[in-house]
């Protein structure tokens, strides 16, 4: 018996270098959708949109959240027809229901389809920051892969949460894109003031981290071997489907603490990779770096097999959170510690309802937030409309790192 538990630690260790967690479900799942919906002003104007392929509700898929007091985020891109709304939140006050309507944010005339003064097209991941402000990109894309039409430039946008309204739209310049670029990822460093912040955005399909300076209102791009994919990495095994995403580089974005030495680290992946790179914000906020800057850029050992990741957050206290799509689960690593898979533990783990965790967030209370939504089924497959498809679930960060190598009172 101990032989046995013996040896299979090993082959864990040897196989997935990320540990299996066998302990309880410690993530509660607070919403449930079979299919998301809307909150049209009434039935009929609904049953219209429904009847006019304005909404199809199986067409609609959820990939980002943020959470800003009452607000829980939830963007929906527009990669077929029927996405009424790319940009929209739940109430946090009304919990008393498990599939709420969403609720397009600021209104549904700011997510108008290809209206590029006022509209939003395809919205991804947002970030709300400590000054009340949520950080929007619009890829300006409809479609997916081959089907992709552009009838907006990407722009930057952001709105003033407490009064709604959107207070800067930056539209990227022609040099921070090429015609390849699909940027889904946005990660945004406070610094000492409102003033003081950038944004960094990771150009997965073009191999770009584009910076976003809110002082300058200017951005720039960096370039690096780093961002690309690692050819041995590109097969992926996610809810019983087989497929190859080998051209997927540069995708999740967490940024570190603010270090004694005044700088944050940026800690990146690509998609098809089972690693980690890592590079200093005083790197990426001085322009004149874009240039001369190959070695500022770090790589971290390898994750293991199975090491895939799209979303991940780091908490102020330097856990860093990350999905591990392959695997159904969520996975941990405190930055105390070198990066190392000896190093990386598992938080949850669900193989029916964490099928793709696309993205992970951290409240101002020390909550983590997930949701999982079956994407690489939507996109490859289909959905069952009969089976809930998308969940969102919350577990307070404490809690979720208990009994894992990332627990920092175990670890001083
Ligand atoms: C797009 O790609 C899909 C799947 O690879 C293929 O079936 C379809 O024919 C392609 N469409 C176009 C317009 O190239
Ligand atoms: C920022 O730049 C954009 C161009 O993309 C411009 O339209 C906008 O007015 C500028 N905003 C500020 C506050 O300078
Ligand atoms: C920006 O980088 C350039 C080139 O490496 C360097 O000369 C300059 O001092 C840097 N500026 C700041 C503010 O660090």
């Amino acid at each position: 018996m101990f032989f046995q538990t013996w040896v299979s630690y090993i082959l864990i260790l040897f196989y997935f270098c990320v540990q299996n967690v066998n302990g309880t479900f410690k993530l509660q799942e607070v919403f449930r959708w079979s299919a998301v919906d809307y909150a049209y002003p009434d039935e009929y104007t609904r049953a219209q949109a429904i009847a006019t392929q304005r909404f199809v509700p199986e067409n609609n898929l959820p990939v980002g959240i943020e959470i800003w007091n009452d607000k829980l985020f939830v963007t929906v891109p527009r990669w077929r027809v029927g996405i009424p709304s790319t940009l929209n939140y739940i109430s946090l006050h009304n919990l008393g229901t498990k599939s709420p309507r969403l609720i397009p944010y600021p209104d549904w005339q700011s997510n108008e389809l290809a209206n590029c003064e006022s509209g939003l097209t395809t919205v991804y991941r947002i970030k709300a920051d400590a000054c009340d402000r949520l950080w929007v990109l619009d890829t300006g894309t409809f479609g997916i892969g081959n089907t992709t039409q552009n009838p907006c430039p990407y722009t930057l946008n952001v709105f003033d949460l407490s009064t709604n309204r959107r207070i800067r739209r930056y539209r990227f310049r022609p040099e921070d894109t090429n015609s390849n670029t699909f940027i889904a990822n946005i990660a945004v460093d406070l610094g000492n003031s409102c003033d003081d912040a950038f944004a960094y955005m990771s150009d997965e399909l073009g191999y770009g981290l584009i910076v976003y300076s809110w002082l300058e209102n200017k951005s720039w791009r960096f370039n690096h071997g780093y961002f690309l994919p690692d050819p041995l990495a590109g097969d992926f095994n996610i809810g019983g489907l087989n497929f190859q995403w080998f051209e997927e580089g540069i995708f999740g974005l967490s940024l570190s603490p603010v270090l004694t030495s005044g700088e944050r680290i940026l800690y990146f992946s690509p998609l098809a990779s089972n690693r980690e790179f890592a590079v200093s914000t005083r790197v990426l906020q001085n322009s004149s770096k874009v240039e001369n800057s190959y070695h500022e850029f770090i790589a971290l050992p390898g994750r293991g097999p199975n090491g895939h990741v799209t979303a991940k957050v780091m908490s102020e206290e330097g856990i860093q959170l990350f999905n591990l799509i392959d695997r159904n689960a969520i996975g941990c690593w405190n930055s105390a510690d070198p990066y190392h898979c000896t190093n990386i533990d598992i938080v949850d783990k669900d193989d029916t309802r964490l099928i793709f965790p696309s993205d992970i967030k951290i409240d101002n209370s020390g909550y983590v937030w997930v949701m999982s939504d079956k994407m690489s089924n939507f996109l490859l497959s289909s959905l069952d409309f009969d089976d809930i498809n998308f969940r969102i679930f919350v577990a307070p960060l404490n809690v979720l790192i208990d009994n894992t190598k990332c627990n920092v009172r175990t670890h001083q």
